[in-house]
């Protein structure tokens, strides 16, 4: 983990309220793991005093990629970067995926925003993965599909792709999957994470999570991120134990 303080490459806006942020950051980005996040100070001065935390969406040599939207004061603020202003960035944080070689076919599962740590997971899969990328959003607005293979689209409301959940979307592709080497990985909303975990336990289909909580300090000091173990046996932290869990070690 690391401080580093970055110029901004580029922040494009590339869909109605959804960002493409590239900060230089070679520290962070020379050990950077697909799954793990960075807690970003969005000011230069004190106010807003906390760190927002933001999956590591795509590394390019020195540069790192974030997506986000956005919801509140912070990503307001995000959202006004241009070229060359600096950012301070504490990162990589947290566990990311764990993509064994043994993985034949990688289940992508993203709701809405949950899409953000999926391009620099892709990229780093053995060239023999076949990737298969289920998106769902709301609406058609909510669909991002930077980074991804092999894309599939559900909305809620049918104005793209399947009309109904991303888990029926993937329940109606199930053909093209095996149950061995197959791995789940999904992002997004925590009911959504829920139906997937409950999914891959029926299929018996190993599956990681990676989940969202609000977050303070990012690495395990505030223990104000818990999120309970399956097993009874306490809490896990998020920003330290997670984001990305086994579906199996978490009560979602
Ligand atoms: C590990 C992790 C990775 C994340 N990755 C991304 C990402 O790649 N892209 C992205 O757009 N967002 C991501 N988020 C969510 C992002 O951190 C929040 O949207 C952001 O902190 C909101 O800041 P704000 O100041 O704009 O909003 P605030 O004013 O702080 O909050 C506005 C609204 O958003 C809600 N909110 C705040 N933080 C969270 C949160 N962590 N989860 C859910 N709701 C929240 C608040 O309850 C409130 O309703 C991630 C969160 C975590 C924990
Ligand atoms: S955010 Fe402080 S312990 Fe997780």
């Amino acid at each position: 983990m690391v401080i580093e303080t970055g110029s901004v490459i580029s922040n494009i806006k590339f869909a109605s309220n959804v960002y493409l942020l590239t900060v230089e950051l070679p520290q962070i980005a020379s050990i950077a793991e697909p799954g793990q996040f960075c807690n970003i100070k969005v000011s230069g001065n004190s106010y807003p005093l906390l760190r927002r935390p933001f999956s590591i969406a795509d590394v390019n040599g020195t540069h790192i990629t974030f997506i986000f939207n956005i919801v509140g004061e912070g990503t307001e603020i995000l959202s006004l970067k241009k070229m060359g202003n600096r950012i301070n960035i504490l990162g990589p944080l947290g566990q990311g995926f764990n993509y064994s070689l043994k993985i034949e076919t990688a289940v992508v599962i993203a709701g809405g925003l949950g899409a953000a740590p999926f391009p620099f997971l892709i990229k780093v899969f053995n060239p023999k993965v076949e990737v298969l990328s289920f998106i769902g959003g709301r609406t058609e607005n909510d669909l991002i599909t930077f980074g991804m293979k092999n894309i599939f689209l559900s909305t809620d409301d049918g104005s793209a792709g399947l009309k109904g959940t991303v888990l029926d979307l993937v329940a109606q592709n199930q053909n093209l999957f095996h149950t061995n080497n197959t791995k789940i990985f999904a992002c997004g909303p925590t009911p959504m994470l829920r139906a997937v975990k409950n999914y891959a336990d029926k299929n018996k289909i190993d599956c990681e999570l990676s989940v969202e909580n609000v977050m303070a300090c990012g690495f395990g000091v505030c223990q104000g991120c818990p999120i309970k173990k399956s097993n009874g046996d306490g809490y896990y932290l998020v920003c330290k134990d997670g984001p990305v869990f086994n579906a199996l070690d978490i009560a979602i």
